[in-house]
C-alpha cells in the first residue's frame, strides 16, 4: 500500500474487509495444542524484531520517563486542575464517550482472565508452557477464588455463602490483615483505591444477592450457587452490552457476535489466553488511565473531596497516602461512584482518550503496584519489553494476515529515531494505540485492534460452557435496573448500595 492519510485509509477499509475472507496466515486452529491453564498464541507470524540488546535499548527508550509515550502532564498543577482543567494536558485528551469508571471496569476483567507470574521481561519464553494464573473465563476467580471451600479466607465463618467485607472507617474496604494487605482472590485488585472499590462493590453485589435469593426462599444449600450464577451473568451482561461496544466499538461487537469469530478459534475445551491480547492489545487500557481522579465528593477532611493522582512518589510509605495507591486504609479511602459512571447527576468525569500517549503517572509506578516488586518502574517500557517475552508479531503482521489494511512505516516517522526498523515493524502495542489514535480518534479501539480484542472477549463467553450465551443465549438480566431487559454499571452499583443516593453523597 503506498502513502495513505487517514482520509484514503479510511477509503481503503471496505476492500480491506473484503480480503479479510481470503487470508490464509492464521494459526486455525492454533498449530500448537493449547489449554485454559496456559497461553497460547493466535498467530503463528516472525517477531515483530529480534531479541538483541540493540532492541532492547530501543525499546527501553521509548518506552522511557519523559519520552516519546509520555503525555508530559503538568503534574506541577496538582490533582485538581488536572481533572478539572483538561486545557492543561493538551497531549493527553479527555474522551468524552467514556465516563473515567471504563478504565477500572477493563482493568478489573483484565484481572479476571489473565495473571503472567512468571514469564521474565525480555527472557523469551513458549506461551503454551507459561501457566495462566487466571481461568482464561468472565468468571470473577478473581472475586471467587476457588470457592468457600476451596478458598475459606474469602468467605464469613458465619455464613459461607457470602464473601467477606470490612469498614474502612466510613464506607466499605475490602478485607485486610493487620498489615493492610487485602484478603482477595487477586492482590493486584488492591493496586490503586479504584480497583480496589470495585472489588468491594463486587462484594457487596454478591452477598445482597444472597440476601435475595433468601428473601425468595431459595434453599440454603443453593444459595451459594445460585447468587454466584446471577452475578457472574449480569457482569458478563455488562461486558458484553455495555463495556465492548465502549473499547472495541458497537460496529464490530454486533459483527462479530452475528458473524462468528475469524481469528481467535481455539479446539473445543482448549481455549486459552493469547499473548497478543494479553502482551500487546488488551495492554490499550494503560492509555485510557487519567492522571489524577476525585476519589470522592465529600470524604477528605472537613468534607471536602479527595483528589489524588493515580500515583504520587510522594505516597510512598505513608499511612494514608496522598495519592489514589491502594493497600491502605484509611476513612477517606473510598470511592464515590458518581466521578466515574454517569449516574444522571452532572458528577461523571471523562476517561482518557485511546492514543498514544500515556499519563505521566505512569511512568513511575510504586514497586507495589508491580507483581514481582522489580523495576522498571514504566509501565510503558514493561508492556514493549513484554513483547520481547512472547515473540510477538508486528501490528503491520497481524493486520496483513487479517487481510485488514496496514498501516504504513510512514504512519510511523516518530519510531523512525529509534534505528531499528520499528516503523515498519512496529511492536503490537504501540501499533494498536496508533490504529486507535489514526483510525478511531481516540475513542474506542479500531482496525486490526479492535478486531483482536472483540473475538477474544467474544471467545472468552462463547467457549465457557457456563456463560449465560452458552447455557441460555436469550437470558436477559433479572436482577432490578433503570431499564428493564438491560443491566450497566449504574445498576450493579445500585444493587450493591455503594450508589449516591445509599451513601448519602
Ligand atoms: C491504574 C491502572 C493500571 C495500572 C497501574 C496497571 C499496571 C499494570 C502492570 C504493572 C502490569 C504488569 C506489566 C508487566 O510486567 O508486563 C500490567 C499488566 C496488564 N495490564 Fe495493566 N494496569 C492498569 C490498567 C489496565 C487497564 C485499564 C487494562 C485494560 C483495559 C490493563 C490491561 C493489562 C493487561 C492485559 C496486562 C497483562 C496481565 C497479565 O496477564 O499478567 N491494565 N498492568
Amino acid at each position: 500500500m503506498g502513502h495513505l492519510n487517514r482520509r484514503n485509509f479510511l477509503g481503503g477499509v471496505g476492500a480491506g474487509a473484503i480480503a479479510l475472507h481470503a487470508t490464509p496466515a492464521v494459526a486455525d486452529p492454533p498449530a500448537a495444542p493449547t489449554s485454559p491453564r496456559f497461553f497460547g498464541r493466535m498467530f503463528k507470524l516472525a517477531p515483530f524484531a529480534d531479541n538483541t540488546p540493540r532492541v532492547q535499548e530501543a525499546l527501553r527508550a521509548m518506552g522511557a520517563p519523559g519520552g516519546l509515550l509520555d503525555a508530559k502532564d503538568p503534574l506541577h498543577e496538582g490533582p485538581i486542575r488536572l481533572i478539572t482543567n483538561p486545557e492543561l494536558s493538551p497531549n493527553n485528551r479527555d474522551n468524552p464517550f467514556h465516563t473515567a469508571g471504563t478504565t477500572f471496569l477493563g482493568q478489573f476483567i483484565d484481572h479476571d482472565f489473565t495473571f503472567d507470574m512468571h514469564s521474565k521481561l525480555a527472557v523469551p519464553a513458549t506461551p503454551e508452557q507459561s501457566p495462566n494464573t487466571r481461568n482464561p473465563t468472565l468468571s470473577l476467580d478473581s472475586v471467587y477464588g476457588a470457592g468457600p471451600i476451596g478458598s475459606p479466607q474469602l468467605y464469613e465463618t458465619s455464613d459461607r455463602a457470602k464473601l467477606r467485607v470490612e469498614s474502612g472507617g466510613a464506607f466499605e474496604d475490602v478485607p485486610r490483615r493487620s498489615d493492610g494487605v487485602a484478603i482477595i482472590a487477586d492482590p493486584r485488585n488492591d493496586e490503586n483505591m479504584i480497583i480496589s472499590g470495585l472489588q468491594a462493590a463486587f462484594i457487596k453485589f454478591h452477598n445482597n444477592v444472597v440476601d435475595r435469593l433468601r428473601s425468595q426462599a431459595v434453599p440454603n444449600d443453593r444459595v451459594f450457587a445460585e447468587a454466584q450464577r446471577l452475578v457472574v451473568w449480569h457482569y458478563q451482561w455488562i461486558v458484553r452490552h455495555e463495556f465492548m461496544p465502549q473499547v472495541v466499538g458497537h460496529g464490530i461487537t454486533e459483527d462479530i457476535f452475528a458473524n462468528g469469530r475469524r481469528f481467535f478459534k481455539p479446539r473445543p475445551g482448549q481455549h486459552f489466553m493469547p499473548v497478543e491480547f494479553q502482551g500487546a492489545c488488551y495492554r490499550f487500557g494503560h492509555s485510557m488511565v487519567r492522571p489524577s481522579y476525585r476519589a470522592n465528593l465529600k470524604g477528605d477532611a472537613n468534607g471536602q473531596p479527595f483528589f489524588g493522582f493515580i500515583f504520587d512518589p510522594a505516597g510512598e510509605g505513608q499511612a494514608d497516602p496522598v495519592d489514589l495507591r491502594g493497600g491502605r486504609r484509611a476513612r477517606r479511602r473510598f470511592i464515590g461512584w458518581q466521578t466515574f459512571f454517569d449516574f444522571g447527576d452532572g458528577q461523571v468525569k471523562p476517561n482518557k482518550r485511546i492514543d498514544t500517549k500515556i499519563s505521566t503517572p505512569l511512568f513511575k509506578l510504586p514497586l507495589g503496584a508491580i507483581a514481582d516488586g522489580s523495576p522498571p518502574t514504566a509501565l510503558p517500557q514493561r508492556n514493549l519489553l513484554r513483547h520481547l517475552t512472547w515473540s510477538l508479531p508486528s501490528g503491520q503482521s497481524i493486520a496483513k494476515a487479517m487481510g485488514i489494511p496496514v498501516l504504513t512505516a510512514d504512519i510511523f516517522p516518530e519510531l523512525k529515531q529509534f534505528g531499528v526498523g520499528l516503523d515498519a515493524s512496529t511492536p503490537l502495542w504501540y501499533y494498536t494505540l496508533k490504529e486507535a489514535e489514526f483510525l478511531g480518534d481516540g475513542i474506542s479501539l479500531a482496525g486490526m485492534g479492535a478486531r483482536l480484542v472483540g473475538e477474544v472477549f467474544a471467545g472468552m463467553l462463547q467457549l465457557d460452557p457456563d456463560s449465560y450465551l452458552s447455557q441460555n443465549p436469550n437470558w436477559k438480566p433479572t436482577l432490578p435496573s433503570r431499564t428493564p431487559g438491560t443491566f450497566k454499571m449504574v445498576d450493579l452499583l445500585t444493587f450493591a448500595k455503594v450508589d449516591p443516593t445509599s451513601r448519602g453523597q
